[in-house]
């Protein structure tokens, strides 16, 4: 039977009318092969269409790593726009849409790969589609050079601390020092093991080695560009995916805001965005993480000519910022994780600040959020989508909402 994909869902995987996941597949495509539990694993592609490519990976096949190779990056462009146009639309919204900003290829320098033993050494990889098996990815084109490099070390790392049952998860982050390499659910690290795992960060130059929570080895600090600050995150913390990415988005949230005097900037990680604004604005930083914001004030203080920039432990969905806290703003910056701010956004709404950036990751909490502010009044002005999770189904954006007489 031939079954015609109508659309993509929100992972970059096709959709038939009635609702078989065919991934591999493109808009308009007709598709052949074995359905189980509503899914065709294997797809035959029996008429692609004009959008299709030859992915540019030798491991699409198989890895979970990326979704959309198949498809031109016009398509994955206009898509990713559609994706954020639909989601405003579905809470009866629209914006000028600016053209979307796409990170190159091999530029991912913050990665999440799993490990495990072998009979003959260690496997070490991204997850297959919709599966738990580990794919090798010698050539993955998705990841920075720098983290490609540290995967020899993620294989010896994993030969130490894995087991042939369980999983190791490795994250990689590429800073300005070396690879940064966070290490859980590894086995306990005690006596020789300590001594051979700081052989292998020496040998393999790694600036920093985290093992289940305990940093073993910080050879240099691992630090991170933001603005003209330098911070050290803690192991494995958030950090956007790429530099290109990252730019993009300060850029964005910069243009956003203008010249305003005093900035919070809520949801605020290690200082991502308060950092290059602290050039010209006193930010005050709010952030669930105490060690983030450690990290973020430590970058602070080593910087020449910044602006103050305070910061705030606080969980912004138990206990958001106030109006009368607010008010004493000309601009918010908010960048909450994937479940979006309701609770953050009720107060902003309620309160007489006059722009705001929202960032996001998620174009459908993004939407409904947006959707509260402008029922208090705010215009949605633009969105700028940055396309930093290239071949991946992954949309980040960010938005200026403003009212009053600031235009
Ligand atoms: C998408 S990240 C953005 C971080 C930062 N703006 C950046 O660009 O690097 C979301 C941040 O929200 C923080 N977070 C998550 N839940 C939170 C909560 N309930 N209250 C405050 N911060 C929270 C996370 O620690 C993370 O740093």
């Amino acid at each position: 039977m031939t079954l015609t994909v109508e659309r993509l869902s929100l992972r970059g995987e096709g959709i038939t009318a009635d609702g078989v996941t065919v991934p591999l597949a493109l808009p308009g495509e007709e598709v052949t092969g074995e359905i189980v539990e509503g899914r065709i694993t294997a797809p035959r592609i029996v008429t692609p269409v004009p959008d299709r490519v030859r992915a540019p990976c030798p491991h699409f096949a198989r890895c979970g790593g990326c979704a959309l190779q198949h498809a031109s990056d016009d398509f994955v462009a206009a898509w990713k726009v559609q994706v954020v146009a639909r989601a405003l639309a579905g809470q009866g919204l629209e914006a000028p849409m600016r053209p979307i900003l796409t990170s190159p290829p091999a530029s991912r320098r913050r990665a999440v790969l799993a490990g495990r033993r072998t009979k003959k050494g260690a496997l070490v990889g991204f997850h297959a589609r919709a599966s738990d098996v580990i794919v090798p990815i010698p050539d993955c084109r998705l990841l920075h050079p720098d983290l490609m490099a540290a995967l020899p070390a993620c294989e010896e790392v994993t030969v130490l601390g894995g087991s042939r049952k369980g999983e190791l998860g490795l994250t990689l982050t590429r800073s300005v020092d070396g690879v940064d390499l966070t290490v859980t659910q590894a086995k306990p690290a005690d006596g020789p093991m300590l001594a051979d795992l700081a052989v292998l960060a020496a040998r393999h130059d790694l600036a920093r080695l985290t093992w289940n929570g305990d940093t073993l080895a910080t050879r240099r600090p691992p630090r991170q560009t933001m603005g003209r600050a330098h911070v050290m995150p803690p192991p494995g913390a958030f950090l956007q995916a790429t530099e290109a990415g990252q730019a993009a988005l300060t850029d964005a949230v910069r243009g956003a805001l203008g010249d305003v005097p005093r900035v919070a900037d809520l949801f605020a990680g290690c200082g991502t965005f308060a950092l290059p604004l602290a050039e010209t604005a006193q930010v005050h930083a709010v952030e669930g993480s105490a060690a983030m914001l450690a990290a973020l004030d430590a970058g602070w203080r080593q910087a020449q000519g910044l602006k103050r920039v305070t910061t705030e432990a606080r969980d912004l969905f138990r206990r958001p910022l106030m109006p009368d806290e607010l008010k004493t703003f000309d601009a918010v910056v908010i960048d909450p994780p994937r479940a979006g701010a309701e609770a953050q956004v009720a107060q902003i709404a309620a309160s007489p600040v006059p722009v705001v950036a929202m960032v996001s990751c998620n174009p459908v909490s993004f939407a409904r959020d947006a959707r509260v502010l402008t029922q208090a009044g705010f215009r949605l002005d633009w969105v700028q989508v940055v396309d930093q999770f290239r071949w991946s189904g992954h949309v980040e954006l960010a938005a200026r909402l403003s009212r009053g007489h600031i235009a």
